[in-house]
């Protein structure tokens, strides 16, 4: 593990994720339609990717859609998937130019073949890069992410005995990445709605009242600066040298 930050010295995370809150409220606190919450929840995406490579952070992951988001209005949902189409129609070529490895954490199913195809062809396009993978958790919850890896092992004809940690990690929609070390929170709420369940187990929370659309650059830095103060315990116990 890296230990060094690029800009403070400190501990830099290898993996940060980003659970991206408060869309509708920052509509409402205007007067606006809760979908221009979620198109001005993308405009400040760039400038997270590039502090994250400023900062030397290898992994972003960020919660855009979970299968809970199913449940809200059809006119939101479309919205939604809309947004994502414009996204990376937007910015995926840009990405690709500063070395971002795209990929898509959760299901393509239920998504319409047109989305589907945009998808595709972004985590093709830069399917070489290795400067940061931005992973887009989007149709993506925790608890089936972890089903799935266990049937795809039983599939395998895995028995039981030989189902360890190690192994169902490696089968999570995560696999190869590094656990998050950071489990970033917009919006005043404390809680994983269902992200990356699994792999957060340890990982280190900072949470802040600034809605997503506000959250800007240096607030993410203000979050990798408190996250190279923190003691990470794991469990044991930090002896003094
Ligand atoms: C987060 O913003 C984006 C998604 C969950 C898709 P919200 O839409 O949850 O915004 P609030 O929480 O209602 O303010
Ligand atoms: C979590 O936000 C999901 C995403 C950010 C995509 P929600 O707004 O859906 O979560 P809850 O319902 O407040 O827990
Ligand atoms: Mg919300």
């Amino acid at each position: 593990m890296r230990t060094q930050g690029a800009s403070s010295g400190q501990r830099t995370p290898e993996h940060v994720a980003v659970i991206m809150d408060g869309n509708g409220r920052w509509a409402r606190q205007r007067g606006l339609p809760r979908l221009a919450g979620h198109r001005a929840g993308t405009e400040n995406i760039r400038s997270i990717v590039t502090a994250c490579i400023e900062l030397a952070i290898p992994c972003l992951t960020l919660y855009a859609f979970s299968t809970e988001n199913w449940s809200r209005p059809s006119v939101e949902i479309q919205g939604l998937m809309d947004i994502l189409g414009e996204f990376i129609d937007r910015e995926t070529q840009s990405l690709h130019e500063q070395g971002v490895h795209l990929r898509h954490l959760g299901s393509l199913e239920g998504i319409s073949e047109n989305l589907c195809h945009k998808v595709r062809y972004a985590i093709d396009l830069t399917h070489h890069n290795d400067r940061l993978t931005l992973s887009i958790a989007f149709n993506y919850g925790g608890r089936t992410d972890i089903v799935n890896a266990v049937r795809k092992l039983i599939a395998q004809g895995m028995p039981a005995d030989a189902i360890d940690e190690q192994l169902i990690s490696a089968n999570l929609s995560t696999g190869g990445l590094p656990d998050p070390d950071l489990v970033i929170r917009t919006s005043g709420e404390w809680r994983l709605s269902n992200f990356l369940i699994w792999q957060a187990a340890y990982s280190e929370y900072w949470a802040t009242p600034v809605l997503w659309p506000d959250f800007k650059a240096e607030h993410f830095r203000q979050a990798i600066d408190d996250y190279g103060r923190r003691e990470r315990r794991f469990g044991g116990i930090n002896q003094p040298n």
